[in-house]
């Protein structure tokens, strides 16, 4: 993932909270810099999102019988959910080329042409972060989906013309965190959607055991259940947790691999603790406990507070939380639950203000 995440600093809808230090660096569970090793191939590798994939098999099946493009895919869901790996084993799937390319990258038209002008019949063009396309680079790409046309003014004022160019037929495949960013008129433009959600703890497990075995490394059943309970239900997690506790094996020279007890001295030491929470959402639900009396607070607050990019909050920290029960997202802003509470080791039927809810005193 491209991560070019805006602060957005300038925003005067919420006052100014109190500033709490920034914490210290720490491990981040989405590094995504071992993806491409573990990355599976092909539709048959991709392990768990049943129904997707049973989805997208029919679809390549169709286009490939009928010698046609497939319909243009977006692919939305959480960071680390497996968007780009089936961007990428699609086209394999399809025996069609690839290009690959990010919305912050196509900073204007004149960005796309190339990708246009390259793209072959039936090949698929992917646009990670699609919801990161400027305005005029998203108006610019209608015709070249609906029609693959290209509508270029050259020259300007009383000497612009307009050149239309004819395009090979291909097929764009989009990934976002944010469906909800996109415009109307652009998830329109796709015939095909796909949700990916968080995987089961199974899936998971399955994954870390497969994904041990193409390290070379050993892992019994119970430490790679363990591992994928912890993992939040993203594979990327699981895989970069998995490369930790290889390291912690061989740390600790254990003879017998990676078992349950040293998945949990590990993952003690990397602080994540037994929801698969780490410093970073403990670190949130403290703030919104600690700092406003457990919410409702505003993203941009809770976000000012923790010295933290809201984006950054909103994409890879919120959506766990919210889906474990442990935050709400309600009209007037995030509110802890009596589960995170619990979690925290506080008394939810303390009363607001009390020293039983208090984290900071
Ligand atoms: N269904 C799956 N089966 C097996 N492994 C998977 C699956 N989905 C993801 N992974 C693993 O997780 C890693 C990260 O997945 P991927 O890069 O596809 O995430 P993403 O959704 O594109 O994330 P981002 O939003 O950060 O770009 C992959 O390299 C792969 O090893
Ligand atoms: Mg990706």
């Amino acid at each position: 993932m491209a991560r070019e995440r805006v602060y957005r600093s300038d925003s005067t809808s919420e006052p100014d909270p109190p500033t709490v230090p920034a914490a210290a660096p720490f491990f981040d569970p989405d590094d995504d810099r071992h993806d491409d090793e573990l990355r599976p191939k092909t539709l048959a590798d991709v392990v768990g999102q049943h129904k997707v994939v049973e989805r997208l098999r029919i679809m390549v099946d169709a286009a490939k019988g009928r010698r046609q493009p497939l319909g243009h895919l977006l692919l939305d869901g959480p960071p680390g959910i497996g968007k780009t790996t089936l961007a990428t084993a699609l086209p394999r799937e399809l025996g069609v080329e690839v290009q690959m390319t990010s919305g912050p990258a196509l900073a204007a038209p004149k960005d796309v042409l190339p990708y246009l002008t390259n793209a072959q019949y039936g090949s698929v063009l992917f646009i990670d972060e699609i919801h990161r396309l400027p305005p005029t680079v998203e108006e610019f790409i209608y015709p070249v989906m609906e029609d693959f046309r290209v509508d270029i003014t050259l020259g300007e004022g009383l000497s612009a013309r307009t050149l239309n160019m004819k395009l090979k037929p291909f097929t764009v495949i989009g990934a976002t965190t944010r469906s909800g960013m996109l415009t109307g008129p652009l998830r329109d433009r796709f015939v095909n959607r796909e949700h990916l959600d968080f995987y089961e703890v199974e899936d998971v497990a399955e994954i870390v055991v497969r994904n041990a075995r193409k390290l070379r490394t050993s892992i019994s059943p119970e430490a790679a259940l363990e591992l994928a309970r912890r993992s939040r239900g993203t594979p990327r997690k699981a895989n970069n947790l998995l490369y930790w506790a290889r390291d912690f094996a061989d740390h600790k020279r254990s003879e017998r691999g990676i078992t349950k007890p040293l998945v949990q001295g590990a993952l003690a030491m990397k602080e994540i603790d037994e929801l698969g929470l780490d410093r970073q959402d403990r670190r949130y639900l403290e703030t919104l406990v600690g700092v406003f009396g457990g919410g409702p607070a505003g993203l941009q607050a809770v976000a000012h507070t923790m010295n933290i990019s809201p984006d950054t909050l909103e994409d890879e920290v919120e959506p766990f939380l919210l889906r474990e029960g442990l935050i709400q997202r309600t009209p007037r802003g995030r509110m802890v639950t009596a589960k995170a509470l619990a979690h925290l080791g506080l008394d939810p039927a303390a009363p607001p203000g009390s020293p039983q809810r208090r984290l900071f005193e």
